[in-house]
């Protein structure tokens, strides 16, 4: 596919870079610096990829990259999300100009585009209840908000997925193609895959809130996997993962 990745030079958007092209996808990477990316991959990986500069919050310039280039898949990964619930990130402005880019593209080219944007597990709802993972413990909450946008999106608009990692942490700081092989991840749609829940639930007030914590620690993924992931599933085609928020772990430790 031909995929537009916005928030190339980001910790996660440097190793899509490494993995979409493992995957023989076309990158056309979307940042505010083109010479930032430069100096952040190889040489011979920077020459692979074609490279567009602009502002993640400009909706205009989303839809134009995307026309342009003919993009048939987008990969946003721009922006941060507070984590204090009272904080602020720029991560909602990013997220509604790119929803905004990428429908409007859609429309345009008579053809959704598959897009895969980013959250946090605090969006996943906690197995066998309606309520998020947020409900208990609440930080990230500007996750909350931009799922609320895509499920407030007309049918047909963008066929987009929504993943919700846990911490990522680099496996190694090197940027190379092919990408280096690490343990898969496990996936489930809307709550976390292979959750221990506990007897602590039932505690008034406080039980949940307990067992999330219990669980959190081994919800730790690697950047490097969250990468393979989004890649492999574009170069499958049709995703099981359409219109889903999708939790991850690492196989190892299911
Ligand atoms: N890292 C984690 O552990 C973790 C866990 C769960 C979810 N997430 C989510 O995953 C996503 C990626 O995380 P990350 O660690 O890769 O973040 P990151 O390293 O901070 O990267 C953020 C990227 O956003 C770009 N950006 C910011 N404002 C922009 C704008 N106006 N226009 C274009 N690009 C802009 C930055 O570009 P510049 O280089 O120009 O600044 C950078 O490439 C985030 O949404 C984060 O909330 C992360």
């Amino acid at each position: 596919m031909k995929v537009l990745l916005i928030g190339a030079t980001g910790n996660l958007g440097l190793r899509l870079v490494a993995a979409l092209l493992t995957h023989n996808h076309t990158v056309v990477a979307f940042v505010r610096s083109a010479q930032k990316l430069q100096n952040l991959v190889p040489e011979s990986i920077y020459r692979q990829i074609s490279v567009v500069q602009g502002s993640a919050k400009d909706s205009d310039a989303i839809k134009r990259a995307i026309l342009d280039a003919n993009c048939d898949a987008v990969v946003n990964t721009a922006g941060v999300a507070a984590m204090a619930p009272w904080a602020k990130g720029d991560l909602p402005e990013i997220f509604k100009a790119v929803v905004e880019g990428v429908k409007d593209a859609g429309e345009e080219r008579k053809k959704p585009l598959r897009t895969w944007f980013l959250a946090g597990q605090s969006v996943l709802c906690y197995p066998g209840t309606q309520s998020m993972l947020s409900d208990f413990i609440p930080i990230f909450l500007e996750h909350r908000q931009n799922l609320s946008l895509l499920h407030s999106l007309p049918p047909n608009s963008i066929d987009w997925s929504l993943l919700c990692p846990n911490t990522m942490i680099p496996s190694s700081a090197t940027i190379t193609v092919p990408a280096s092989p690490t343990s898969k991840l496990s996936a489930s749609a809307t709550v976390p895959p292979s959750w221990k829940d506990s007897w602590v639930r039932h505690v008034p007030l406080l039980g949940r809130r307990v067992v999330c914590a219990m669980n959190a620690s081994k919800y730790k993924t690697t950047l490097e996997q969250n990468a393979e992931f989004i890649a492999a599933d574009l170069e499958a085609g049709q995703s099981q993962w359409s219109g889903k928020t999708v939790g991850v772990i690492d196989e190892s430790n299911v």
